[in-house]
């Protein structure tokens, strides 16, 4: 069949981003919050299954939540796929991870609506809990998908309440158990494209409409834990106290210093979250956990930032008299995404015209992790200031319509070449 226009429709863009962002645990001025692995993510895969059946195409619920709908090829065989997640951070934004979940939904609708061929079966995707916000690791149902899961490590990484993966899964009917079934087979799939707002302010400064990804940051993420002693703000002297919120203050004001000096150029070092025991005006901070973030496009760099800030952190307690003791949250390496993917994706650019940049990823993303079983590739849209996890967080419906056509165009190109390798 000949294609009337294979750009998405910035209308329904923002009606179907709306759709989703309304399903918050936060009010809209304070953001979207939809966390890995509750009722309302569950929701929001709910209303996707629901587009997508009412286009017609099979769609499936997997072992660990993961949705996905399915449009046969002429041939079979293996799959082409694109997709991304519908979870948020606390009070985040509307578009990380949503935008690629309705551009998926798009792409189905302009197949679907101009019954356009495909020699591969084509799967549109919603991962489950893709933010670490909740569990501290990231990419829960996309790491299921690449086989980085056993069914033991799910209950033994917890939220903030004491809640584990496996647990909060269980709560929602999975059965963490079976983890090992959501695995992709290398068999079935033959490539994957992801659409996803860049998070950063690259495309924006340099006026280009597309960003094609060739490397997606790896992240080491621990916890680091002070104990000083607590005790009356008014009576103990300074000279006799073991204050575990000053030594966590020289922690924090660390990871900066290691990440922005000469060797780790390029590295980034966030203490993204404080809890100071008792939190009390009145007591000297006893304990202190800091969440520690650490990313990196080169992995001996992501390591040796994480040994150093611990190494330099232990000598900073010791001076202060306080106890350091680390936990590990989680260790992902930066990916690398095929060239022939890319090439596929700056093909349709450069024959639309459209300008785009070729550049890496400093988030995490889905793609990393199904990456291991399936050439995968990213397709990155402008974000407004390059903000993003905030409330703030923008990317225009024009801006995604382009990035979905071009998205289109390059599944519809990786069909025709994998026909063509007799893949
Ligand atoms: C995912 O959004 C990340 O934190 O990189
Ligand atoms: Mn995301
Ligand atoms: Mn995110």
């Amino acid at each position: 069949m000949t294609e009337t226009g294979l750009s998405g429709d910035p209308k329904r863009i923002t009606s179907l981003l709306e759709q989703i962002a309304s399903m918050s645990e936060t009010p809209a001025p304070s953001g979207v919050t939809r966390l890995a692995y509750t009722p309302l993510e569950r929701e929001a895969h709910a209303v996707f299954a629901g587009w997508m059946t009412a286009l017609g195409l099979s769609v499936r619920t997997d072992e660990v939540g993961n949705t996905i709908a399915q449009r046969p090829g002429r041939k079979g065989g293996r799959a082409i796929g694109t997709g991304s997640h519908l979870d948020s951070v606390p009070r985040g934004g509307r578009f990380d991870g949503i935008a690629g979940v309705v551009a998926a939904a798009e792409v189905a609708r302009l197949f679907v609506e101009q019954d356009l061929d495909h020699d591969h079966p084509l799967r549109f995707v919603a991962f489950a809990g893709e933010e670490g916000a909740r569990f501290g690791q990231a990419c829960i149902g996309s790491k299921a998908a690449g086989g980085m899961w056993t069914a033991e490590a799910l209950g033994t990484v917890y939220d903030s309440d004491g809640v584990s993966i496996a647990a909060a899964m269980q709560a929602l009917d999975f059965d963490p158990r079976q983890v090992e079934h959501a695995k992709w087979d290398r068999d079935d799939w033959a490539a994957f494209i992801e659409l996803h707002v860049e998070q950063g302010e690259v495309l924006e400064a340099h006026v280009t409409s597309i960003g094609i990804v060739d490397l997606i940051s790896g992240s080491t993420r621990f916890e680091l834990t002070v104990d000083g002693r607590a005790s009356h703000t008014g009576s103990t002297p300074m000279s006799l106290r073991a204050d575990a919120l000053c030594a966590a203050a020289e922690l924090v004001l660390l990871c900066e210093e290691i990440a922005k000096d000469a060797r780790h150029r390029g590295t980034r070092c966030t203490v993204g979250k404080l809890d100071v025991e008792p939190g009390s005006i009145t007591t000297i901070p006893g304990q202190v956990r800091l969440a520690v973030d650490v990313r990196d496009v080169d992995s001996s760099r992501q390591r040796e930032t994480a040994n150093e800030v611990v190494s330099r952190g232990r000598d900073i307690c010791l001076r202060r008299g306080v106890q350091l003791t680390t936990r590990l949250l989680s260790d992902a390496s930066p990916v690398v995404l095929p060239a022939w993917i890319r090439d596929i994706s700056s093909g349709v650019c450069k024959d639309l015209e459209v300008s785009y940049r070729v550049m890496y990823s400093g988030a995490s993303h889905d793609s990393q992790m199904v990456g291991h079983v399936v050439p995968a590739g990213m397709i990155f849209v402008p974000s407004r200031a390059g903000l993003s996890h905030v409330p703030e967080e923008w990317s225009s419906s024009s801006d995604i319509a382009l990035g979905i056509e071009v998205l289109t165009r390059s599944l519809r190109a990786l069909d025709v070449q994998l026909t063509r390798l007799g893949r």
